[in-house]
């Protein structure tokens, strides 16, 4: 339907422009003319079957165009800098920074990266990255992009930014979007600092009292560094970077997200899918992998051993995430509501081991009568699980926290090690050790 429609616009339009074309027998609309000669022919230099055409066919498969989220989160204007095309194009446009700020009069903080009511809407779609399409109708609409700039990270409160420089800095469009979110203070709503997590490690986070006035998170299943945390793991950035040693590989600055992700085709990735699922089109080219190509054999040295390499350490740091024997980390196997279902052993997605979010919001702690509210059984014995008296109080130190962030920052990357095979290596070897 949505077809269609578009199509009958096109037509329109061309029509019209053809209606001022001084080819046709129209006579004495001459004056005008050689606009609409060269208008008509500029549009073919887009609107064929092997550009714009393609591509749209293409980007049906990305979760940009076929994602729920644009729907679900639109009208909130802080979800929307990346979920909502106009939002976006706003955000870039004004330079919101990302930045919190004391509110006048409060002790309290606001988080400053975020659009408008009026602007918070618009699903992604080719004019959210190629936001001067159809501006001067001519070829340079569409490879321009509406940001390469340095990106200042949100979830550090601007004080810290990734600049990837490499192909004209379009990985900077992605990373835009593609970054965690903040952490904030449970009383203030000021951005949570990880230099005090790694500094501090044994100092006490949450005591276990929901009411609790020192509390500086207040841990709930949604506790969480969100989604989007490729950018910054690629970028070697975002981590709570416990003990020393960090480096990146060569992907974070000779590689873009582009050449991985945007290679030729193969199945359902590749292109303006955007997907690199299976598709290493991108990876195998001259003059990167050499005598080692990636591919999904057992024996492929960069693929297959990072990645179990990763999800061992990812699988280890679960096992020392416990409070009084019960795991914090929350356990999914179902592969429709999990998205990172396969890539630890016991298929963790992230989220904590506390329900629910709403009838349950201050963890196992307050968990007085009804029933039991865990996301899974696993850990509990019987007995807890019939009486919740017997609960072990939830309690987190600044280091578990951290280990929690870093979790979540590597499992939600996706690539288990692959963009970012030496940061992610140290970040999860560093933060075992630094778990009693
Ligand atoms: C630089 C490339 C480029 C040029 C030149 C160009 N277009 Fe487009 N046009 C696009 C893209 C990209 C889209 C979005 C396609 C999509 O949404 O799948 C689009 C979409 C459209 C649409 C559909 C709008 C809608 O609501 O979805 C119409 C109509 C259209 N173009 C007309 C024209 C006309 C007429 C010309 C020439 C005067 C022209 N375009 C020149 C790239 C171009
Ligand atoms: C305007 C913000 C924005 C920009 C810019 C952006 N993305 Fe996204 N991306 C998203 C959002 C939001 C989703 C999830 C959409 C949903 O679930 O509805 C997503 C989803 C994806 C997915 C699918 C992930 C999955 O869970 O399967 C890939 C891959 C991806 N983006 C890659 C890229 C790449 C590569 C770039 C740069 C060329 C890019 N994105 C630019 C916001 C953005
Ligand atoms: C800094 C950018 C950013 C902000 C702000 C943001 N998101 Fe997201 N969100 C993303 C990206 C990027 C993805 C997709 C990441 C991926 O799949 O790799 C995503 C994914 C999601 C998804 C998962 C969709 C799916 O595929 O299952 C939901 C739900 C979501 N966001 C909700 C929200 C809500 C609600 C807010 C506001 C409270 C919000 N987001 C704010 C960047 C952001
Ligand atoms: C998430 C951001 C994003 C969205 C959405 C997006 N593009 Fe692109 N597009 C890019 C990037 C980045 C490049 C540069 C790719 C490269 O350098 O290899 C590009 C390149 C292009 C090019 C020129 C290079 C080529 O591959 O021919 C065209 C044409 C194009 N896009 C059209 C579209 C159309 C049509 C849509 C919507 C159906 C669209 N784009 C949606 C990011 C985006
Ligand atoms: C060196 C190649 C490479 C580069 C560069 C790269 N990625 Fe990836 N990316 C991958 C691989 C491989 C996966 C995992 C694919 C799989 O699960 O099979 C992945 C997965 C993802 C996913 C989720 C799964 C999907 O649909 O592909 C997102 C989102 C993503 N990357 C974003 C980015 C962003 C943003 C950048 C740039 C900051 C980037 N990537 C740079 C190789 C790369």
């Amino acid at each position: 339907m949505k077809k269609f429609k578009n199509l009958f616009i096109y037509t329109v339009i061309c029509a019209s422009f053809a209606l001022y074309s001084c080819e046709g027998p129209m006579g004495p609309a001459g004056k005008d003319g050689k606009d609409g000669v060269d208008a008509n022919e500029t549009c073919k230099l887009c609107h064929n079957p092997a550009s714009v055409d393609l591509i749209s066919a293409q980007y049906e498969l990305s979760k940009h165009s076929y994602g729920e989220a644009a729907t679900s989160e639109a009208g909130n204007t802080g979800c929307s800098p990346c979920h909502e095309s106009e939002a976006f194009k706003y955000v870039c446009k004004n330079n919101v920074p990302s930045t919190f700020t004391k509110i006048t009069g409060s002790y309290k903080y606001a988080n400053d990266y975020a659009s408008v009511a009026t602007a918070a809407y618009g699903e992604i779609t080719c004019s959210t990255c190629h936001s001067s399409l159809h501006t001067t109708y001519g070829a340079s609409d569409v490879p321009a992009l509406t940001t390469t700039a340095a990106v200042s990270m949100t979830f550090f409160g601007g004080a810290q930014a990734i600049n990837l420089t490499q192909k004209g800095g379009e990985g900077n469009l992605c990373v835009k979007c593609h970054q965690p979110r903040p952490f904030t203070n449970a009383r203030t709503g000021n951005v949570l600092n990880y230099d005090s997590l790694k500094t501090f490690p044994t100092a006490v986070l949450y005591d276990g009292n929901p009411a609790g006035t020192t509390n500086r998170i207040k841990p709930g299943y949604r506790t969480h560094t969100h989604y989007g945390t490729a950018g910054a793991i690629f970028a070697g950035k975002g981590g709570v970077e416990f003990g020393s040693g960090y480096s990146n590989s060569m992907h974070t600055t000779v590689a873009s997200c582009q050449d991985c992700h945007m290679g030729d085709m193969n199945g359902k990735a590749g292109g303006h899918t955007f997907s690199a699922i299976g598709n290493f089109n991108g990876c195998n080219v001259t003059g990167c992998h050499g005598a080692n190509p990636i591919s999904s054999a057992t024996t492929s040295k960069y693929w297959k051993q990072t990645r179990d390499n990763i999800k061992s350490l990812l699988d280890q740091l679960a096992v020392k995430l416990k409070v009084g024997g019960v795991e914090i980390l929350n356990r999914n196997p179902d592969a429709t509501s999990n998205l990172w279902v396969g890539l630890t052993t016991n298929n963790y997605d992230g989220y904590l081991n506390v329900y629910d979010p709403i009838n349950n919001p201050n963890g196992l702690t307050n968990n007085t009568g009804g029933t039991f509210k865990a996301a899974s059984t696993t850990g509990f014995s019987a007995a807890q699980i019939t009486t919740n008296n017997s609960l072990p109080v939830l309690t987190l130190t600044n280091a578990q926290m951290g280990a929690i962030i870093n979790f979540q920052l590597c499992l939600r990357d996706y690539s288990l090690g692959i963009h970012n095979t030496a940061y992610t290596t140290t970040l999860l070897t560093n933060t075992l050790a630094a778990l009693p």
